[in-house]
């Protein structure tokens, strides 16, 4: 079997134009913009209403990342669509394919929460340093707004929707440069979107389980402290996997969930804020979407340049948690 490298060779993102700031948040909740800016430091976030679908925000930043990569959708080999919020249950990465035209591909959805992009981009890799497929599309979406309790004060002040994409080659030289992946089910209670039904008798003696998804439940504490802990480690870990110090990231791209989260993340690693990449004060916590929406945003900023060395990390519900280090275009 041949073995490649590969390179990220394009970037798009596309978010609902309806924002939702704290100050409405306060009409809503017991809270306050003080304490939301201050334990957060989100300050507004994008929702999704019934007129547009995840699939329309997915298949949106896909076009921007495959007109930036200059392709066409018809040389995709493979879309991987990381969610937690699909359209359909049976799984929205072929709705995309079909509304992209992207008709060679073969499409799946991925979960794996707010580590979803981390855990795509490494499959995508495999799938391409293989030799099997030669151009990937990698979409983090999710639409967590469907499945939020907005009169939970602890959980509805968190979370945005969004979707970003990242086009991947096969590529003579390695740009990804080193990755860890971790899962760890003990703690799933932490943070779930659990299923809820009641039981529905078909026949005496023979009944199913019928029902829907119960909102987002989190123990806030838990995860900022699993975060805190585990961000540092697997990056340090993918450093030394890949033989890199941090002198070496140029930017540090972790999953938008809170501000506080990545501001410790940086100090234990002794990386300078100013390499920090960061808009969750205007994008809140977006799940799957949050880094692909950052790094589109610094590549179409011109702040992210060729050649960059981008240390990204993945951290949620599973929980699982995982980091990739790559270096930005060919
Ligand atoms: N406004 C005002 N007060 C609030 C609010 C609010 N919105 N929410 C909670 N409080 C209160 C609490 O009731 C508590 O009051 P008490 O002391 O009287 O009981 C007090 O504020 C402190 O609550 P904590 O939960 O201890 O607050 P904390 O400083 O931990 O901040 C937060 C909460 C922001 C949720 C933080 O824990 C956090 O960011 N955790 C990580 C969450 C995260 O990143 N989740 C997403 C993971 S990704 C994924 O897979 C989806």
């Amino acid at each position: 079997m041949q073995h490649t490298g590969i390179a990220v060779v394009g970037s798009g993102s596309a978010v609902p134009p309806t924002t939702l700031t704290n100050a409405h948040l306060c009409q809503m909740v017991d809270t306050s913009e003080e304490w939301i800016g201050e334990r957060t430091g989100i300050h507004q976030r994008h929702l999704n209403d019934g007129r547009s679908s995840l699939t329309e925000l997915a298949t949106k930043a896909a076009l921007e990342a495959i007109t930036m990569a200059k392709l066409q959708p018809m040389d995709i080999d493979l879309i991987i669509l990381a969610t937690s919020t699909a359209d359909d249950m049976f799984g929205s990465a072929s709705s995309i394919q079909f509304a992209l035209g992207a008709t060679r591909a073969v499409a799946f959805d991925l979960t794996a929460a707010c580590s979803g992009f981390i855990f795509g981009l490494v499959t995508c890799a495999q799938f391409l340093q293989t030799g099997t497929y030669g151009t990937a599309l990698l979409i983090g979406g999710d639409v967590l707004s469907r499945w939020v309790d907005w009169s939970d004060r602890r959980t509805c002040i968190l979370f945005g929707d969004g979707a970003g994409a990242v086009v991947i080659q096969s590529h003579p030289v390695n740009h990804l440069l080193g990755f860890e992946l971790h899962s760890d089910g003990s703690q799933n209670k932490s943070l779930s979107l659990k299923y809820g039904g009641t039981d529905h008798e078909l026949l005496e003696g023979i009944a199913v389980s019928q029902g829907n998804y119960k909102p987002i439940d989190m123990n806030g504490q838990e995860v900022y402290r699993f975060a805190v802990r585990r961000v540092p480690e697997v990056l340090e870990k993918t450093l030394l996997r890949a033989n890199l110090t941090v002198d070496d990231v140029d930017w540090l791209l972790l999953h938008q969930a809170n501000q506080r989260i990545m501001v410790a993340v940086a100090e234990r690693l002794h990386i300078p804020i100013h390499k920090v990449i960061s808009n969750v004060a205007r994008y809140g916590n977006t799940s799957a979407a949050s880094i692909p929406i950052a790094l589109d945003e610094f590549v179409r900023e011109g702040k992210i340049k060729t050649g960059d060395v981008i240390a990204t990390s993945g951290f949620g519900a599973g929980l699982t948690w995982g980091s990739a280090i790559f270096r930005w275009g060919t």
